[in-house]
């Protein structure tokens, strides 16, 4: 287990167990779908902050759902991981010819150690169910290197702790079989988190939650929001008043055994509070879309769909700042039909997202559209509408 004297990891890399189970530098490389849902076979370079641009019903928030699907699976097992998505049937990819069997493999690493991944792969059994096909991940971190293989029946695991191959129930994954490699490929799915805000989640009143880990539709804002620190609140009410004019404060409201925000908006006289329930849908979700960023158990890549809904058009550049200052403390995947988002971000975020013969396509922008941009003569968002944001194939 111990590295040698001699190799000496790169400065900042988690070299130790405890260190890689804290994701210390844990950076997602890439996302491949295969005949999955609108995708044959594409794959998502990730980097610090991508954006997916394209048409309606081209497949952006598809390959969120494939995120939401690897989240799902250490938190609610992937029998619930598979039926949240719709069931098997429904996220199998649909076209001419032969049913296919779906599988995602996401890559990722450990500061500069070797690449990692987690792979899943499903096929079809009598009715409308599923088995695990294959099922696989390699961790590198320093020196080290675990993994696990499983043919759906059978998980064979290559750590220092853990050699003898432990049987897996039909349909359950190998990852909740308890080994150590196992719930290190949990630590790294959990941290990752697709948002979907609910105003009216937010609105409600709440019940307190241990849970600090905020929930994707905004459900325990109030518990999160309490276990923040004073400097993080501050930051937050900042941020949410560059979006909503007037924001002054914000605070916890006890009401019996339930919990609610309360917002203080300034007008030229005096400070009105108001309760989340009597809040604007806009605000409530830009205050949930700042909380899950500012949670204290921050995910490692957040995910955001369409983050412009509901917020005016001239606090789109503060949006963007917030959401690229953002991407210096974790990765941000956002799906966006905002011309003014993409001319905010350099073109190189931009993932280009099309249909062809009834499948779903992703590349960057390509290099003479790039070039175009590069010599100002369109600029990002004016390509996206005119529809000429042309991918490099
Ligand atoms: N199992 C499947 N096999 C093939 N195609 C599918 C499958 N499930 C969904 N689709 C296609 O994917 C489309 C939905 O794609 P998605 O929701 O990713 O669009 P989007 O790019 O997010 O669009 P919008 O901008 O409107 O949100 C459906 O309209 C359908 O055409
Ligand atoms: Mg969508």
């Amino acid at each position: 287990m111990s590295m040698d004297a001699n190799e000496v990891a790169a400065d900042g890399d988690a070299t130790t167990l405890g260190e890689t189970l804290a994701l210390k530098n844990l950076q997602f490389k890439s996302l491949t779908l295969r005949n999955f849902l609108s995708y044959r076979d594409a794959t998502i370079e990730l980097g610090d902050f991508v954006a997916l641009v394209g048409p309606n019903s081209s497949g952006k928030s598809n390959a969120v759902a494939a995120i939401k699907l690897l989240r799902d699976i250490p938190t609610h097992g992937l029998p619930n991981a598979v039926r949240r998505r719709g069931g098997y049937d429904q996220l199998r990819h649909r076209s001419e010819g032969r049913p296919y069997e779906p599988s995602l493999r996401l890559e990722f690493q450990f500061g500069s150690a070797e690449v990692s991944h987690y792979e899943l792969k499903l096929g079809s059994v009598a009715g409308k169910r599923y088995e695990v096909k294959r099922e696989s991940a390699h961790v590198y971190f320093g020196r080290e290197e675990w993994g696990f293989e499983s043919d759906g029946t059978r998980v064979e695991v290559h750590s220092p702790e853990e050699e003898r191959p432990v049987p897996v129930a039909p349909g359950q994954s190998a990852l909740s079989t308890g080994s150590l490699t196992a719930f290190l490929v949990q630590r790294v799915l959990q941290s990752l988190q697709a948002v979907e805000i609910n105003p009216s989640s937010v609105a409600d009143l709440q019940e307190p939650s241990s849970t600090r880990q905020f929930e994707p539709d905004g459900s325990n804002v109030t518990s999160v929001f309490e276990s923040l620190t004073a400097a993080r609140r501050t930051e937050l009410v900042d941020q949410l008043a560059a979006i909503v004019p007037g924001i002054a404060r914000i605070e916890l409201r006890n009401l019996a055994d339930r919990q609610t925000l309360a917002f203080y908006q300034a007008t030229e006289s005096k400070d009105r509070m108001f309760l989340a329930k009597q809040m604007s849908d806009g605000t409530l979700r830009s205050f949930g879309i700042l909380l899950a960023m500012l949670q204290p158990a921050s995910p490692s890549l957040i995910v955001i769909e369409e983050p412009e809904i509901a917020i005016h058009v001239g606090a789109m550049t503060t949006l963007v700042d917030i959401l690229q200052q953002q991407a210096n403390v974790s990765q941000v995947l956002i799906t966006t039909h905002s011309a003014d988002i993409v001319n905010a971000l350099p073109i190189e975020d931009l993932r280009v997202v099309w249909t062809e013969n009834g499948e779903s396509r992703l590349a960057p922008v390509s290099d003479h559209t790039r070039d175009v941009v590069r010599r100002g003569l369109m600029t990002p968002g004016e390509l996206l509408r005119a529809d000429s944001l042309d991918p490099a194939l």
